[in-house]
């Protein structure tokens, strides 16, 4: 079984859509809708925001639905200047940017773990969906949208995303993590919390997150209608890629 997690419902409304035998488990406060996805046998949950949001689903989904494999997937803030709205960032490892317990161990470093970034497990299928849905745009996104969004031609780039529990939108934080995480692509909430639980449980782990916004003091984006519109419909084309 294939665990599937995202923060917020909307990144899996679409997915939810076409999940076939649908059955809802609600544990700790979450929903998890086990079915088929196209060949696959895959349990869906959104984490809600933030580390210890993400950990606790993480860690229920293990116990309870012993999946195979855990994918991430949604929305995040470019770091990286060359990354525009809607760009796919294919995470290749993760780190916690506000865990500090300096001067006792190194900055970043998680502490008694004695690791500071968490590697996915680099799958080629996973890439190859992701490459099938950027070079099949418009099959899966509509024109109308992607104007609205300014997205022209989406990139996808492969690299690190930091996670903590901080919404970045000042050119202060922005600068601060960028300084502290040489090579960082993109910032988000709760993807190196996921990893380090599966790190733990010894779960393959892998990571897709489309970017949404600057992380800066740039005007945002209207984000509600960025993840039902968007970032819900790359979920829905690339992971049926996946699963099929
Ligand atoms: N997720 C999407 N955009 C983000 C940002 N700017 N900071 C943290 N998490 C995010």
């Amino acid at each position: 079984m294939i665990g599937i997690i995202s923060a917020m419902h909307d990144e899996l409304a679409e997915l939810l859509l076409v999940l076939k035998d649908k059955e809802t488990f609600i544990l700790g406060n979450r929903e998890y809708y086990t079915g088929t996805l196209k060949q696959k046998q895959v349990v869906i949950v959104f984490s809600k925001w933030g580390k210890v949001a993400a950990a606790l689903t993480t860690t229920q989904l293990i116990s309870t639905f012993q999946p195979t494999e855990i994918i991430f997937t949604g929305v995040a803030g470019a770091i990286n200047p060359n990354l525009n709205i809607g760009d796919i960032v294919y995470g290749t490892s993760l780190v916690q940017h506000d865990m500090d317990a300096s001067p006792l161990f190194p900055t970043l470093e998680i502490p008694l773990l004695g690791k500071t970034y968490f590697k996915t497990i680099l799958n080629t299928k996973l890439f190859d969906s992701v490459n099938y849905f950027q070079q099949n745009y418009f099959t899966f996104i509509q024109k109308k949208e992607a104007i609205t969004f300014k997205i022209t031609a989406p990139k996808i780039t492969k690299g690190i995303i930091a996670s903590g529990d901080e919404f970045i939108s000042t050119d202060q934080s922005f600068q601060k993590i960028k300084k502290n995480i040489p090579n960082l692509q993109c910032v988000e909430m709760e993807g190196a919390a996921v990893a380090q639980v599966c790190d733990e449980y010894k779960i393959p782990f892998q990571i897709i997150r489309i970017i949404s916004d600057k992380a800066n003091d740039s005007a945002p984006v209207d984000f509600p209608a960025f993840t039902k519109k968007i970032a819900s419909k790359y979920a829905k084309g690339i992971l049926e890629n996946y699963c099929s």
